[in-house]
């Protein structure tokens, strides 16, 4: 009775004011019930057929055609929702029945309708990417009509035709690294944030390369995402002994890291070491399987850095997780690759050229340079670039004040390419967004990155470059490849 009430109601407001804002309210309202008790008395009066009939019309009302769930709505959620909205999944609540759609449905309108959901930050209408679940304006719009024609039910004997979710799986798994413990993620006061470190010996005696990862968090209601590091048996014995002193730092398990895999502690200036980032994984990401014929040289004697965001809400806070990572490893490959950071390597030797003062808004910093000369040690020192390379990918890394970023290739001709724009920057989804054509950078080109942040909430203080969450980053990663190795 509810439903056929309020879509009869809305077709008259459509009429009435054709106000978006209007519409949203008014089924709000015919959802509430209260109305409906004239409606059943009329409704009684000329008979069940006529339920459409009850505000002096005629019995012409055309039947509702609109979309439903269990035709049009519900496929675009099981593709594109329930991987994360379903118990004890991330997303704040289940979406994968008919109960859960109907009951958070408006909300869900404007979710999709501001593209804040699925989360996936990068501005289409830039470049085009591999495994983007962000909905097409159509769908958008059949979820939009749907909530605003008061979520109706449609026929579960009749369902529409299933849409293909998005995303990869490993063909195969050769190598998975766990948390070395249970682990507890310690909470304080009425935080729901930490993220720790955990140092894992690389398990290899010959040298391997990594070809793809996955990630299955052990505790969905605690894991909100993870990040893993290369420390190559190749850096400096000091680098490695210094690494060594963090987890001893506090008494518990792993250590304290917030941006990188560097220890984090107040008062403590880590050691920023050249890092090469192996994989990272959010929910919703699928597997990543690096281009054919490549990836990236892990040597013997190296250590990985498992990073962990843990999210806690008040009911998991004593709860543990043992995640691990799947690797698939190959024992050669014809080209190499590595996750290439591009910034200002001033940043972080000079942190006030980053300088955010407190206070303002819409503080921009930049870079634009060919990254060759500085990137050997952050690429393992084993690619060789003097012929340019292959971007196959990109992601922003900035920290909680971050507004937006773009990267991109500019071409010695003038032209230019985006790699990744972000209108919206936000911490907890960095993504890599996997390119649908690579991208070449030759001789004369440039990268060009920038970073915008906010930094006016109350309270605030200047910020300048750092690994800890108060302060900032600003750096552009990309899955790169090169034809020529360097010979051993
Ligand atoms: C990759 C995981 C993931 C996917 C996929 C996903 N969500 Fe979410 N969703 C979340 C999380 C986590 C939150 C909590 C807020 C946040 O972290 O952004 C959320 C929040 C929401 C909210 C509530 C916002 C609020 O706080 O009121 C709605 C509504 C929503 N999602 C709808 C959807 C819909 C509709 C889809 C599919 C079109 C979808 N989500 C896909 C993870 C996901």
């Amino acid at each position: 009775m509810i439903r056929p009430f309020a879509i009869r109601t809305l077709q008259w407001l459509f009429v009435a004011a054709a106000l978006v804002a209007v519409l949203g309210l008014a089924s709000a309202v015919g959802c509430g019930g209260g109305d409906d008790d004239d409606d059943d008395d009329n409704d009684a009066a000329s008979g069940d057929d006529d339920d459409d009939n009850d505000a002096g019309d005629d019995d012409t009302v055309e039947p509702y055609t609109g979309p439903t769930y269990y035709q049009d709505v519900k496929p675009i959620m099981d593709s594109r929702c329930v991987s994360c909205h379903t118990d004890g999944g991330i997303g704040p609540m289940a979406l994968d029945d008919y109960e859960g759609a109907e009951r958070y449905s408006l909300d869900v309108a404007n979710e999709v309708r501001d593209r804040a959901m699925p989360p996936w930050n990068a501005d289409s209408g830039y470049t085009k990417y591999q495994n983007n679940p962000a909905l097409t304006p159509q769908q958008i719009d059949t979820i939009y009509q749907w909530a605003h024609a008061g979520a109706p039910e449609g026929d579960p004997d009749n369902p529409g035709e299933p849409i293909p979710v998005v995303g990869l799986e490993l063909d195969h798994v050769d190598l998975t690294l766990k948390l070395p413990v249970d682990y507890v993620p310690e909470i304080k006061g009425n935080e729901t944030d930490e993220y720790r470190c955990f140092l894992i010996d690389w398990p290899y005696d010959t040298v391997k390369y990594v070809t793809g990862f996955d990630a299955t968090p052990e505790n969905r209601n605690i894991v909100h995402h993870l990040a893993v590091y290369l420390l190559d048996s190749s850096l400096p014995d000091s680098t490695f002994e210094e690494v060594e002193t963090w987890p001893t730092i506090d008494e518990r398990p792993g250590y304290s890291c917030f941006g990188g895999p560097s220890a984090t502690y107040e008062g403590k200036d880590a050691l920023q070491v050249p890092v090469q980032q192996l994989a990272q994984w959010v929910p919703g990401n699928g597997a990543r399987v690096f281009p054919q014929g490549s990836g990236i040289k892990v040597n013997p004697g190296s250590k990985i850095v498992l990073q962990m965001h843990y999210y806690v809400e008040e009911q998991y806070r004593d709860e543990s997780d043992k995640t691990g990572i799947d690797f698939m490893l190959a024992d050669d490959v014809e080209k190499l690759g590595a996750y290439a950071p591009f910034l200002n390597v001033l940043w972080p030797t000079k942190p006030e050229k980053m300088l955010i003062p407190a206070g303002a808004t819409d503080v921009r910093h930049s870079t634009k340079q060919d990254p060759r000369w500085y990137l050997g040690p952050f690429v393992g020192g084993a690619i060789d670039l003097d012929d340019g390379f292959t971007i196959h990918s990109g992601m922003l890394h900035l920290h909680l004040l971050g507004r937006g970023g773009t990267l991109k290739l500019m071409h010695e001709d003038g032209t230019e390419e985006y790699i990744v724009e972000v209108g919206h920057w936000d911490f907890n989804w960095q993504r890599e967004y996997v390119l649908q054509d690579s991208l070449e950078f030759k001789d004369g080109d440039k990268l060009f990155l920038e970073c915008r942040y906010d930094n006016d909430k109350p309270g605030a203080k200047d910020v300048t470059w750092g690994e800890r969450s108060v302060e900032e980053m600003c750096v552009g990663n990309m899955f790169i490849t090169a034809p020529k190795k360097v010979e051993d």
